[in-house]
Parts: C-alpha cells; sequence; structure tokens
C-alpha cells in the first residue's frame, strides 16, 4: 500500500487507512506508557508531517490519550486471559507482539490495510525485528455485506475457545447502523463469559473546545469520500445491552490517575475517550 500523499483541492487529503498510521505514531511517542515497544515499526515522513500537525491543531495530549488507550486494553487482555483476541479495525495495532505467544490473535481491518499489515509483518518477522505469533489476516468492509462470510471464517478459527473482542478507535468512523449490526455479529460470535473492549466518545464532549477542533481537522483534512459520521456513544448503549453486562467503565482521566499520567491541559480542550468493558451474559 502507498501511502498517498496527494495534494487535494484543500487539506492534507488524509484517508481513513492514514489514521492508523497516526495511532501507531502517538503510541510510539511514549512507549514506556503505552507498553507498545513496536509501534515505531510503521514510522514514515508522511505520517510524521499529519502527526505534527494534528497535535498542534487539535490536541497535543493526544499522544498521552492514545498511549493510555492501548495501555489499558493490553492489561485488560493480560488480565482476563482469552484464547482468542479478535480486534475489529486492527490498524496497525501491535497488541499480538505485546500478548503472551500461546494466543490466538484475528485482525480485521479494510482489505488494503490487512494486506499491507500482513505483508509488513512477514518481513519484520525474518528480520528478527517482530517475534513469530499465530495471527489471521482477514480484510473486511463494516459498511459492506459480511455476517454470514465472516462468521464462518471466524468460527472455524475460533472453535468454542474463549475470547476478546476489541473494537478501538473504530466508531468515530461508522454509522449508528453498522454499529448495531457489528455488536450484534459479536453476540454471534461469542458465548457466555466472553468479553468485549471498546472505546468511543460521548455526545457531551461535542460541546467541548477541543471536540470542534476535531471536527474541524477531520471535515478540512480528511478525504471527503470516506466515512464522515463523527460517531458518539453514550453510555446507555453499552449499560443496556441485552446480551451483554458492562463491568468496567474508563476514560482518559481515570486511566491517567491509575497510570500516573500528568493531565497538562484545561479539561475543554481534551478529547476524553470513555473505554468500556463488557462480559456476554447469555
Ligand atoms: C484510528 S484507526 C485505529 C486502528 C486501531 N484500532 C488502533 O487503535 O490502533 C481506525 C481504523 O478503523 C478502520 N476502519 C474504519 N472504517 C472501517 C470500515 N468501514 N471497515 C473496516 N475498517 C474500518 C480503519 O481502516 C483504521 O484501521
Amino acid at each position: 500500500m502507498k501511502i498517498v500523499s496527494c495534494v487535494l483541492m484543500s487539506g492534507l487529503g488524509i484517508e481513513i487507512h492514514e489514521t492508523a498510521f497516526v495511532t501507531s505514531t502517538f503510541r510510539s511517542l511514549n512507549a514506556e506508557l503505552s507498553r507498545d515497544v513496536y509501534a515505531r515499526l510503521w514510522s514514515n515522513s508522511r505520517t510524521d508531517e499529519l502527526v505534527k500537525k494534528y497535535l498542534n491543531n487539535v490536541c497535543e495530549e493526544e499522544v498521552s490519550a492514545h498511549c493510555l488507550r492501548n495501555r489499558f486494553f493490553l492489561e485488560e487482555i493480560e488480565r482476563l486471559k482469552p484464547a482468542v483476541v479478535i480486534n475489529f479495525g486492527s490498524g496497525f495495532s501491535m497488541y499480538p507482539f505485546l500478548l503472551d505467544k500461546s494466543i490466538i490473535n484475528i485482525e480485521i481491518d479494510k482489505e488494503e490495510i490487512i494486506s499491507y499489515k500482513e505483508e509488513r509483518v512477514n518481513e519484520f518477522q525474518k528480520n528478527g525485528e517482530l517475534p513469530d505469533r499465530i495471527i489471521h489476516f482477514i480484510g473486511v468492509d463494516f459498511s459492506k455485506d459480511y455476517v454470514g462470510v465472516l462468521l464462518e471464517k471466524i468460527k472455524r478459527i475460533k472453535k468454542n475457545k474463549t475470547s476478546f473482542v476489541l473494537i478501538e478507535g473504530v466508531l468515530f468512523f461508522l454509522s449508528r447502523k453498522d454499529t448495531d449490526k457489528l455488536f450484534d455479529f459479536f453476540s454471534m460470535l461469542q458465548r457466555k463469559g466472553d468479553y468485549i473492549g471498546s472505546a468511543s466518545f460521548q455526545k457531551d464532549l461535542k460541546k467541548s473546545k477541543g471536540f470542534k477542533k476535531l471536527l474541524d481537522f477531520c471535515n478540512k483534512e480528511m478525504v471527503k469520500t470516506e466515512a464522515s459520521y463523527w460517531q458518539t456513544i453514550e453510555d446507555d448503549f453499552y449499560r443496556t445491552n441485552k446480551n451483554y453486562e458492562l463491568l468496567n467503565h474508563q476514560d482518559y482521566f481515570s486511566l491517567s490517575e491509575k497510570y500516573n499520567n500528568e493531565v497538562k491541559l484545561e479539561k475543554d480542550l481534551i478529547l476524553n475517550e470513555n473505554f468500556y468493558i463488557l462480559k456476554k451474559i447469555v
């Protein structure tokens, strides 16, 4: 996959897959906090340019926010010890290499991202830059018709094993209809006692200066044909799901306390993301 650096009529012309490079760069900028020692492998000059612009124009505390998110989900998965981790919209996150090697990993994202990730991971493993892991890469677009085929593929890998579904940094780009469809899908493939980890913004944040800056940036700099739902999700979405109970709810401020991260900016400027752990109850 080429990292497109085309100059559009206006703005940087950021494509959705590039947001995955940006997230990885954030994680690499404080590997001690994120515990992602491999994120640096995805570094490239185009992303460095985007990250600089994003930190200056939207919120400089996004580095800490993304590092804390990675740290939280990594440590939740370590604690809950699922046999299979299924990462929806996995981008360039590196959980398979940070987790125990016995875990089976299923990485799902748009075809162009997932095939690029698979190719590069193979190269990094050949060079000895990444350890061997059990990883299945699957290309899917969540706005298309995927249910039957994907369910079969995952069931063949997962069998009757325990699982942790992760969806982080993705729901902002999806419609509510596609989000409902995904959570119904998670329930179809998971068994009682399995977990979901999810990250999303709450509607209230829309009033903040930080979120307005984020939307300004996205509307100006992202390619218009890409998803632009900028979805927010209320706690009730997680609390009232009939198939799952909400076990744990954190946000940037609670994780900052947990991991000794100093909050520097005033609250109104921070993109406070919420993090949820759900357990399947039926
Ligand atoms: C900001 S990145 C986050 C990546 C990863 N979850 C992480 O936290 O590092 C958003 C990811 O969502 C994926 N994505 C967005 N819309 C999607 C869709 N309709 N189908 C599949 N993947 C999608 C993008 O390709 C991208 O990898």
